[in-house]
């Protein structure tokens, strides 16, 4: 269905859980998050018929997050649910990648199509740094389990740190240039954690490699060829270059609540809703999803959450 400005709305981001197995200093705080009381967290068979409304009234694309998605009991449940409903075209899903040397193959026969793999840092060091607890080697591992498994199509998405990773640019694109894989660099956002970390513009990629080709926009990417390369470096913009006009999603947390829009405050509550009542308050967040963000002139986000307890 269209929204208020015209927007057609046909992806839902749906966040599974608002845990994660990692703790990276731009996300979480160091003591990580208190596990809710379970009834706090919708279930499998709640987020699945949110999911089933959403799809009635026109979304045909579902990538689920987090937090981070593996860690939640169900996950594969839930994705196999999503892939069969009538009207979901595609099944997606964001993922740290720790947890995919053991979740790639089975996420594959239950229906997903494409995986994004959030990778800040290719150094060792530096990613057990940034994560707190994480391994490098374990997301290696996940993106050859993920190929040998079946999946293609698979993304990176880099978060640009000054600082911290800007240096790796080159070994990035050098990636995306071997490898049939989209890096994709997103700036930081200036939301929970994030707020407190130095920004990067996005055209600093464009600074450090001029020859990249422009190959058009696909959701809130702007895409670039490498000459001579396999993959694809996409930019992710929403300070620099805001995309709103172009948004074509609402995210769902996993405490029930519809977000029209990643950085406004308003919340719809989903919860205790069924059937026509529950796709009646859907339509009525996608009627009032805010036409744009503010970020570039108050300097934050009106998320009014963290990152990990929305998703991205
Ligand atoms: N700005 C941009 N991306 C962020 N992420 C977490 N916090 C921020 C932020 N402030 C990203 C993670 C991961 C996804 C879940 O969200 O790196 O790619
Ligand atoms: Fe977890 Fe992603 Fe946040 Fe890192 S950025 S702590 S992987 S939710």
């Amino acid at each position: 269905m269209l929204d208020g400005c015209a927007r057609e709305i046909t992806y839902l981001r749906l966040s599974a859980t608002d845990l994660c197995n990692l703790r990276c200093r731009y996300c979480m705080p160091a003591e990580g998050v208190a596990k809710r009381e379970h009834s706090g967290i919708c279930s499998i068979e709640e987020l699945t018929e949110i999911t089933r409304q959403a799809a009635a009234l026109g979304v045909r694309k579902v990538r689920i997050t987090g937090g981070e998605p593996l860690v939640r009991r169900g996950i594969i449940t839930l994705c196999r649910n999503i892939a069969a409903l009538d009207g979901v075209e595609e099944v997606c899903l964001t993922t740290n990648g720790m947890a995919l040397p053991r979740f790639a193959a089975p996420l594959r026969e239950a229906g997903v199509s494409r995986l994004n793999v959030s990778l800040d840092t290719l150094r060792p060091d530096r990613f057990a740094h940034m994560t707190r607890v994480g391994r490098l080697d374990h997301v290696l591992d996940g993106l050859r389990a993920a190929k040998a498994a079946g999946f293609t199509g698979t993304k990176l998405n880099v978060v640009l740190l000054k600082g911290f990773n800007e240096d790796e640019i080159p070994d990035f694109v050098d990636l995306a240039c071997r490898y049939p894989l989209e890096v994709r660099f997103i700036e930081l956002m200036p939301i929970g954690e994030g707020a407190q970390v130095e920004f990067l513009p996005a055209s600093a990629v464009l600074d450090a490699y001029p020859a990249l080709e422009e190959a058009g926009e696909s959701g809130s990417a702007r895409r670039y060829r490498i000459p001579g390369g396999e993959g694809m470096v996409g930019l992710i913009e929403p300070l620099s270059h805001r995309f709103c006009h172009r948004c074509d999603r609402i995210r769902v947390t996993a405490d029930g609540k519809l977000k029209p829009c990643l950085h406004s405050g308003q919340e719809i509550p989903l919860r205790g809703l069924a059937g026509e009542g529950l796709r009646e308050a859907i339509r009525s967040g996608i009627t009032a999803k805010p036409p744009r963000h503010y970020m570039a002139e108050t300097g934050r986000s009106g998320a009014g959450r963290r990152m990990n307890q929305i998703g991205g």
